[in-house]
């Protein structure tokens, strides 16, 4: 038996060193972390169960039978974070560049099957050449089982993707077939092909860094939803956005204490600005009624005028989609309705609460938005909203113009209770704008056409300026002092809580892609 035990811990051994002290050395010079370290600081101490720790690849090819590394590149196996369950898969840079092949993917498998079955998220720690060059097919074949497992899961169980270092060629798509891709600065890169078939193919001249960096995806392409400092920082809220999912789309999210005071948030009444044309952070507004500092900021460098986010509220874990007057006036533009489209089905999926906070003057027009399908884009903002089965929540702030009107979560399509302050304006337009247009001909023989077009203006202000006629057709169920509104929504969202809404009998729906 010693002697069958020492084989073991021999094996064990060499397994935890991956590809070597000198490799992790250089993984450490380049100020990442090795997978095994990764896991360690991401799951509950002593709960991470490995398996597969002893697999190896199967290829001859180019010498690779000589080059065998116990677990073929991967870590994988289950565990705990914060007492609930997930599966992990590390890739280990150290092994020959934590390349994918046949093994190294069928071990990603085994975990996505258990995972599915058992109804717990996937947490995928990237950090890979892309297929190993050197087994060919197989390694494709390795991809394309992943992106299956990938799509067959998603809306099912949460799956979050950290990119740790190079994820280049079909590497990408695993990642961007998962819920939120979460990225280091400096460290880590995403493309399709690399700045060196770039310069060939195009005759650009990009790093890497330009290319795919963290910062590109976080603020230009928007594939990347959070980007961080460093490993550790990124490490931690993964935990984070975690903490506000449910383990699976039969569950709800876990919900934390809270005990009522008094609920009353004064400041509120104080943000929207008297005149309808200047700015103001709807964050302030956010954060006047959420539970305190629980914002959780999804995509925040990427289409500004649209903040999409998980919180509390009483507790309980919501999603967050706002207008934000602070950045291009809150307007509707192909991004922001792409960002919000996306965030909206993903809590709808798995069973989170949404409240909208609306202050939008419509959408952005110009040849730039509509060459881009701004009709389509905002279609999918349309679709995300009127599919959504969970209770969702608008407060309308301020502006609620025209067709983005009824895109953001109007009650025509769906939404469970609809609210406004007495600053709203709910209208076709703004009313300079609807002047010009209706009484174009009064101001263009008027002897003032100026003070013409403001009388009008003031005309159409106050008849649709305000939320009144919406209130009485029963499209705005309460206009609400601001200040009540934390006290408002923590009620409503308890009244809806046991709320069932089925879609009629499909195979699925067809979004506009
Ligand atoms: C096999 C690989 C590898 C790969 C890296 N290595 N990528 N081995 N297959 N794809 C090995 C290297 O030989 C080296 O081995 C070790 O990993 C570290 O690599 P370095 O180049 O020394 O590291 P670094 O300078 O940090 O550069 C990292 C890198 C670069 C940017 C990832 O290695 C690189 O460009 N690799 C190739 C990327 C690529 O083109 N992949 C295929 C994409 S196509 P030793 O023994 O020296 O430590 C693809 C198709 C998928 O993925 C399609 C699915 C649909």
């Amino acid at each position: 038996m010693k002697d069958k035990l020492k084989i073991l811990e021999e094996k064990k051994t060499q397994a935890l060193v991956g590809g070597g002290q000198q490799r992790i050395d250089a993984q450490h010079a380049k100020g990442k972390l090795t997978a095994r370290e990764r896991i360690h600081f991401l799951m509950d101490e002593g709960s991470f169960q490995e398996m597969g720790m002893l697999v190896m690849h199967r290829s001859t090819n180019f010498g690779l039978d000589k080059q065998q590394f116990l677990g073929d590149g991967v870590v994988t196996g289950y565990g705990t974070i914060d007492g609930r369950l997930v599966y992990v898969y590390a890739q280990d840079f150290t092994v020959m560049g934590g390349s994918l092949a046949e093994a190294h993917a069928e071990k990603i498998c085994k975990i996505m099957d258990m995972a599915m079955k058992n109804g717990a998220p996937i947490i995928g720690l990237n950090d890979s050449g892309g297929a190993r060059i050197q087994e060919g097919v197989v390694s494709l074949g390795g991809y394309a089982d992943i992106f299956y497992r990938n799509t067959r899961a998603s809306g099912v169980v949460p799956q979050l993707s950290a990119i740790m270092g190079p994820c280049a060629g079909g590497a990408v798509y695993s990642p961007a077939l998962t819920d939120f891709i979460m990225m280091v600065e400096n460290t880590s890169y995403m493309f399709v092909t690399g700045p060196n078939v770039v310069k060939t193919v195009t005759h650009e001249e990009v790093t890497a860094e330009e290319l795919g960096g963290a910062s590109t995806h976080a603020s230009k392409s928007g594939v990347a939803h959070f980007i961080y400092a460093n490993e550790v920082e990124l490490i931690k809220n993964l935990k984070k956005l975690l903490s506000y999912m449910p383990q699976n789309c039969e569950e709800e999210a876990p919900s934390l204490s809270y005990k009522a005071t008094d609920e009353r948030r004064d400041v509120l009444n104080c943000i929207i600005p008297d005149s309808a044309s200047q700015p103001y952070d709807i964050h302030e507004v956010i954060n006047g009624i959420i539970d305190a500092d629980t914002f959780h900021e999804v995509h925040r460098d990427y289409a500004e005028n649209i903040v999409c986010g998980f919180a509390r509220l009483g507790g309980r874990s919501i999603g967050i989609v706002s207008n934000q007057p602070a950045f291009l006036a809150g307007v509707l533009d192909n991004h922001a309705s792409n960002k919000a489209a996306r965030f909206v089905r993903f809590c709808d999926a798995f069973n989170i609460p949404l409240l909208v906070l609306e202050d939008v003057p419509g959408f952005l027009p110009g040849t730039d938005q509509e060459w881009n399908g701004i009709i389509n884009n905002g279609a999918k903002l349309l679709y995300a909203f009127s599919e959504a089965t969970v209770p969702r929540i608008t407060v309308i702030t301020r502006k609620a113009y025209g067709g983005a009107y009824d895109v953001m979560n109007s009650k025509h399509i769906g939404a469970d209770l609809n609210y406004a302050w007495p600053t709203a304006e709910i209208a076709v337009m703004g009313a300079k704008g609807a002047a010009e247009i209706i009484f174009r001909k009064d101001i263009k023989e008027a002897k003032d056409p100026q003070a013409k077009w403001q009388e009008k203006e003031a005309e159409y202000a106050e008849l649709f300026a305000h939320p009144y006629n919406a209130a009485a057709r029963g499209y705005v169920d309460e206009v609400i002092e601001p200040a009540k509104t934390r006290e408002k929504l923590i009620k409503a969202f308890k009244m809806l809580e046991n709320k069932v809404d089925n879609l009629p009998k499909k195979k699925h729906g067809n979004i506009p892609l």
